[in-house]
């Protein structure tokens, strides 16, 4: 991996991951390219993509274009829902493959249970994902809006990391606790609260009182967590800001006020109800 100041976590399979990294939901293909682009210039060595988000030739452009080595660039891209079963699920990361222009990626993911929908097929979901790890496709496997129970119910190997809300006023304590507890490395989406949380005025205090800026402080909450990170923007500024965050340290008195702010603000689906 990169030579950077990015911290790097072990996965439970013996692989590592920095974290962290840049996430692309909502980045749409035309901005895809150059946002990726600036992201790796920046630093950024891990970029997290999905088949949903319909801009992975995009992110496969840049991580070309970067000239880095392969082998410095984390890649997640992730199974979307109605390709659960094993015949479909070969077939989506056989595109996702193709569009990124890449032999494997770092990161397979399946981005929901989505059991409303389509009940238990996320189990035969897992079963395809070990057989494209044993073939070399995804280096590490993982889950997304996996809630404990899900995670119960798979067979064979226990997912890396699991991929969920995650931020100051929607903390996730008890599934973090529940995940360390599995060895399952847990990673942040939507970490700024999609920038809900960018305005809370004990986030803006501290940030007034460390010199940082109040996406600064949370991803730094983030990463003094233990949590992978994986930050959005298409704006050059701040792909650059919220980089910039290995510098500088919240106390322990920051971090309890932050974590304090858990208040039960879910802003995207519910794994339990979601019905997509
Ligand atoms: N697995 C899943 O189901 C799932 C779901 C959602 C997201 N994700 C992943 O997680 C990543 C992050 O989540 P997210 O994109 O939903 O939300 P986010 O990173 O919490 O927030 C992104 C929003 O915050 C703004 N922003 C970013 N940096 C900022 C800064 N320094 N100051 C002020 N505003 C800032 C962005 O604006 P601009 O872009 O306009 O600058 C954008 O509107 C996604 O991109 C995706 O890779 C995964």
């Amino acid at each position: 991996m990169a030579d950077t100041l990015v911290p790097q976590i072990w996965l439970a399979d013996g692989h590592r991951i920095a974290q962290l990294g840049f996430g692309t939901f909502k980045v749409p293909p035309a901005q895809a390219e150059a946002s990726v682009s600036e992201a790796l210039r920046v630093g950024y060595r891990h970029i997290d993509t999905a088949a949903l988000y319909e801009n992975e030739r995009e992110v496969g452009a840049a991580i070309a274009a970067s000239g880095l080595p392969r082998d410095q660039i984390f890649v997640t891209t992730k199974l979307w829902n109605d390709d659960h079963k094993p015949d479909r699920a070969r077939m989506a990361i056989n595109a996702s493959l193709e569009k990124l222009g890449l032999d494997h990626v770092d990161l397979y993911l399946i981005h929901w249970p989505s059991t409303v929908l389509y009940g238990d097929s996320y189990i035969d979901a897992w079963n395809a994902m070990q057989e494209f790890k044993r073939e070399g496709l995804a280096t590490s496997i993982g889950v997304s809006n996996f809630n404990p129970e899900h995670i119960g119910r798979l067979d064979g190997e226990t997912p890396v990391v699991n991929q969920v809300e995650l931020h100051p006023t929607f903390a996730q304590v008890a599934l973090r606790a529940d995940m360390a507890r599995r060895g399952i490395v847990v990673e942040s989406w939507s970490p700024l609260g999609r920038g809900a949380d960018l305005d809370n005025p004990v986030i803006a205090g501290i940030a007034q009182s460390v010199g940082r800026t109040t996406a600064q402080v949370i991803i730094r909450w983030h990463l003094q967590s233990g949590i992978v990170v994986i930050p959005k923007s298409v704006t050059p500024e701040r792909i650059a800001e919220n980089f910039a965050v290995t510098d500088f340290e919240l106390t322990d008195d920051q971090m309890k006020a932050i974590d304090a702010l858990d208040c039960g603000n879910r802003i995207g689906g519910d794994p339990a109800t979601a019905d997509f």
